[in-house]
């Protein structure tokens, strides 16, 4: 009996979300993923000190370390030094910070693309 009257429920629950999705804009979605997904770790405003990691404003198209004075690893440096955030490079650290500087003090990682790049495309915003 249970069973037959859950059904239901779930299916009106998938088609809520389904539909506040497609009326929130891609934009919003990011920024809601963003919340979740980084900012206990990383600050977005301008000029916000970094809190367990860097502030991440402007960080599209930035070369790697250069923000502020967060003291970053040495994993990270030796892995990242000169390289540029470009939205490929955020896409393979964001799968997987250790394969890129292993030993860095990023613990994430998010196996799901669509969530990496609704992130990404959040983040190109914050310029
Ligand atoms: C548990 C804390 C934590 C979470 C969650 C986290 N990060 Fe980080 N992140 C860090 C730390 C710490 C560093 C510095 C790494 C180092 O020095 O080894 C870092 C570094 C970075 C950098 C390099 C910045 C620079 O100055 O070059 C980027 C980009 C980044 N994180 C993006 C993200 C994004 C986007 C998310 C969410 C999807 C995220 N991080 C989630 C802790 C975190």
């Amino acid at each position: 009996m249970k069973a037959s009257k859950s059904l239901p429920a779930i299916l009106s629950t998938v088609l809520m979300f389904g539909s506040a999705i497609s009326a929130a804009t891609a934009e919003t979605i990011g920024e809601n993923l963003y919340k979740q997904h980084c900012a206990t770790c990383h600050a977005i405003a301008k000029d916000a000190l970094g809190r367990n990691g860097p502030s991440l404003y402007g960080i599209v198209g930035k070369s790697a370390g250069q923000m502020g004075s967060f003291l970053y690893s040495a994993e990270f440096k030796k892995g990242l030094e000169g390289k540029i955030w470009t939205e490929d490079l955020l896409d393979a650290w964001l799968a997987n910070p250790q394969k890129i500087a292993s030993g860095s003090y990023m613990m994430y990682r998010q196996d799901d693309l669509s969530v990496r790049k609704a992130i990404i495309n959040y983040l190109k915003t914050i310029q």
